[in-house]
């Protein structure tokens, strides 16, 4: 079952992300403003890669997530960076917190600027459509967030984890995590997430709260020349 996550990307826009799909040929990515992660298939071919260009453009970057796929060799490096996936273990119960609430698109600008000032990863105004997100306030100010991303059957990615500098370390993050790893649960999926390896904050976080890691993973983008 865990198999549909060594392609994640590819298979959430096979699936329940479909309706935020582009494609051409056999390359998929987000729309723009939701994500830039873009997929081809497993053992692409030179017609994949050419699909992908097409679908990306000139001079695009073409961001893999953690595809081992390589692509041709005039395709630039522009990012690489080693991580971990992590698996929430199967019949690992998680608790709901009351203070998080549900943050719409009238909180985007915030959530932006959140993700600007914490950067826990890519977010763009879009990205909150591709799942729940949740935030706490402290007096009116969003001051942290956490969301879902990537949702190939049976699995939801826990995204956007971040918390103002100066509000850490009282478990807003934790809270957060595990209310949406209730809210994923109570659905039937499981949660996943992925960390770069040198963030120990959040990955002694995630382990003290449960998650296993699966795999490592290097997230790559290439420029398509
Ligand atoms: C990782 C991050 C989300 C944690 O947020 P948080 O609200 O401080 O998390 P919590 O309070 O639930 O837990 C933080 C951990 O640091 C400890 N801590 C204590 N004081 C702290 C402080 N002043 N600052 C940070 N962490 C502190 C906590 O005890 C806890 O440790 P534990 O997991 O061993 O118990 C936050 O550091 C952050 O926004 N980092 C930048 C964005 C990022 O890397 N996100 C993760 C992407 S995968």
């Amino acid at each position: 079952m865990a198999a549909v996550l060594d392609d994640p990307v590819g298979a959430s826009l096979d699936g329940r992300h479909a309706h935020l799909a582009r494609r051409v040929g056999r390359a998929a990515t987000y729309l723009p403003d939701v994500s830039t992660f873009a997929t081809v298939p497993p053992d692409p071919d030179a017609a994949a890669w050419n699909d992908l260009a097409r679908l990306l453009g000139r001079g695009a970057l073409a961001d893999l997530f953690s595809s081992p796929a390589t692509p041709p060799p005039d395709w630039e490096p522009v990012f690489t960076l080693d991580g971990f996936q992590l698996l929430w273990p199967e019949d690992h119960p998680a608790a709901a917190a009351p203070e998080a609430v549900e943050l719409g698109a009238a909180d985007v600008p915030e959530m932006l600027d959140l993700a600007a000032r914490t950067r826990p990863g890519p977010f763009w105004p879009r990205t909150r459509e591709m799942g729940t997100y949740l935030g706490v306030r402290e007096n009116g100010t969003l001051v942290a967030m956490a969301g879902e991303r990537l949702r190939p059957p049976g699995w939801t990615e826990i995204s956007a984890v971040c918390t103002l500098p100066e509000a850490r370390g009282r478990g807003h993050a934790a809270r957060l995590v595990t209310t949406l790893a209730a809210r994923i649960l109570a659905r039937g999926d499981r949660p996943f997430l992925h960390v770069a390896e040198k963030n120990t904050t959040a990955l002694s976080l995630y382990e003290r709260l449960g998650f296993e890691i699966r795999r490592p993973v290097t997230f790559r983008g290439f420029r398509i020349p």
